[in-house]
């Protein structure tokens, strides 16, 4: 690595979800003048950059990621004003702000899909999307399928990652692809129209000041010749295959070229694709010179609380994005994932796992990516049916409850709900009055906090890691234990059930108080041992 690198290189992410960030206007929903009001928040945490969840006009069918007007803000979050001076804010505190792009689909409000549906088949409004026959003799008429009040047989078996069929049937008898909800027409990228479009929506952000984007399902845009059927269509999201025609179709790299020349133009900026691949030639190739600067990995969400499985997750994610010469990324959890706290276990346990597991990936070269409300040790909740918004729910008929409980909007002050976030008390996610013990206020009050803890960790972070390459020394303490060396400092996890006699050094930090000056089970700590 050398000294000149990139500001994203080893930077950290804060992603805020805006629907549960800040509601600045009391209708129960977070804004962005929300966001710019706890700026001093994000600040105080020390981290680079803000990777915000979609803010573009949108119907919010899948809150956000169905986008409607792709270079215009909603006015659910405060319009075109509001981001701009969001922008403007964070920059003057050296925050750098990131967006969400979503290139595979667009909302079923897209003038776009309008247009397509009273358009007829084959027509070049059509062509925008992927609109196609049903499956049989006469184009699928022949088979009344119970999951589709049209009835017929769609044109291939895909699923929707949200449950049920990948496909939904228009009036005149086509069918058109969304991998998505029905409300998320995928977009048909071999139309040069699509990528002409979305070279207007980069430069129209990047020009109002965006330092770069997420890119939604950056694995999934091109789409392989033919639509040939899954082999297994009950996978799920966290359980991908590389081999599902779906995604990750060598197509998709053209579409990142095409991507990257406009990123080019300018070179403050940042891409970070969501890429779900994880063969780690096939995902470094989405890392190469002319497409993603970085990629998302998510092989730590994946590993559970155990040596052998984080070490892996390490490893191979170095491995992956070392064969392309990237930086590499780190993430515990995100808007789409059960929160690390309640993954681990839950209560006492499942915090202080996480707590660690922070400083595991606080401690590795690359960037790292928080999810607002990790920083409070805020666990999953298990929201009433009745209050359940994901698509997810109403997709799979009820049987997967979705993302709505790593969504509940952060408590930041007071007794009850809704803490500080609106001051409406109907929030779009009801709060739990348990989380009167997690407020932003109550942490900061407490130096043994949750709050306090992260602030501590990003500054030792900023101080002691001197990031020189991708790479970790690994040490063997003990089979219930890892360790290794990252930037001359060493790390130690205790997955044990005995406490661990930790090496001789100097302590920068420890996620649980030492027992006897030993690392007690369920905890991390950072020694200097040169
Ligand atoms: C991935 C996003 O993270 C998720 O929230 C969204 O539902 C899908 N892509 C579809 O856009």
């Amino acid at each position: 690595m050398s000294e000149a690198v990139p500001w994203w290189t080893n930077a950290i992410f804060y992603q805020i979800y805006p629907r549960s960030f800040a509601d600045s206007n009391g209708d129960g929903v977070g804004d962005l003048e929300g966001v710019t009001a706890h700026l001093d928040h994000v600040s105080e945490l020390g981290v680079d950059a803000i990777w915000l969840n979609p803010v573009m006009v949108s119907p919010m069918a899948d809150h956000g990621y169905d986008v409607a007007d792709p270079r215009d803000v909603d006015p659910l979050f405060g319009g075109l004003g509001a981001l701009e001076r969001l922008i403007t804010e964070a920059h003057a505190r050296g925050i750098r702000i990131t967006m969400d792009l979503v290139p595979n689909h667009t909302s079923s409000a897209h003038s776009w899909f309008q247009a397509a549906l009273t358009a007829a088949p084959g027509s070049v409004e059509r062509e925008r999307y992927i609109f196609r026959d049903g499956r049989g003799p006469s184009g699928g008429q022949e088979r009344s399928d119970p999951g589709n009040d049209l009835g017929g047989t769609p044109p291939n078996n895909w699923v929707s990652v949200f449950g049920g069929p990948a496909w939904t049937r228009v009036a005149d008898g086509q069918w058109y692809l969304h991998l998505f909800d029905a409300e998320q027409p995928d977009l048909n990228w071999d139309n040069p129209e699509v990528f002409s479009d979305l070279e207007k929506t980069l430069r129209f952000w990047l020009d109002r000041g965006v330092d770069g984007f997420r890119i939604d399902v950056a694995h999934g845009m091109a789409k392989p010749p033919g639509l040939p059927d899954m082999s297994n269509p009950d996978v799920e999201m966290l359980t991908l295959d590389d081999h599902d025609p779906r995604f990750n179709h060598e197509g998709v790299h053209d579409i990142h070229r095409g991507i990257r020349s406009v990123l080019d133009d300018y070179p403050h900026a940042v891409t970070i694709g969501e890429i779900w691949v994880f063969d780690n030639a096939d995902f470094a190739k989405y890392l190469r010179p002319d497409e993603l600067h970085m990629g998302f990995n998510f092989r730590l969400v994946r590993a559970e609380f155990d040596p052998a499985d984080i070490r892996g997750a390490v490893e191979n994610a170095l491995a992956a994005a070392g064969l392309a010469d990237a930086s590499p990324t780190w993430t515990l959890s995100n808007h789409d994932v059960e929160r690390e706290v309640s993954r681990y276990g839950d209560g006492a346990t499942g915090l202080a796992r996480a707590r660690a597991m922070a400083m595991v990936m606080l401690a590795l070269p690359g960037a790292v990516f928080l999810y607002n409300g990790e920083e409070l040790g805020l666990p999953n909740v298990d929201l009433p049916d009745d209050a359940l918004q994901d698509p997810v729910w109403e997709r799979s008929k009820h049987t997967e409850r979705g993302r709505d409980g790593c969504r509940v909007p952060m408590p930041w002050s007071g007794a009850a709900p809704p803490f500080g976030f609106s001051s409406n008390p109907d929030t779009w996610l009801p709060m739990p009055p348990e989380w009167s013990a997690l407020t932003v206020e109550r942490q900061l009050a407490d130096p043994d906090s949750t709050l306090h803890f992260f602030r501590t960790i990003l500054r030792l972070r900023h101080s002691h890691f001197h990031f020189t390459e991708f790479d970790v020394e690994w040490l063997q303490l003990r089979d219930d234990a890892l360790a290794f060396v990252s930037a001359g400092v060493l790390c130690v996890l205790n997955t044990g059930r005995t406490p661990l006699e930790l090496p001789a050094g100097e302590l920068l930090a420890a996620s649980a108080p030492l027992l006897e000056g030993q690392l007690p089970p369920d905890s991390a700590a950072w020694i200097v041992t040169g």
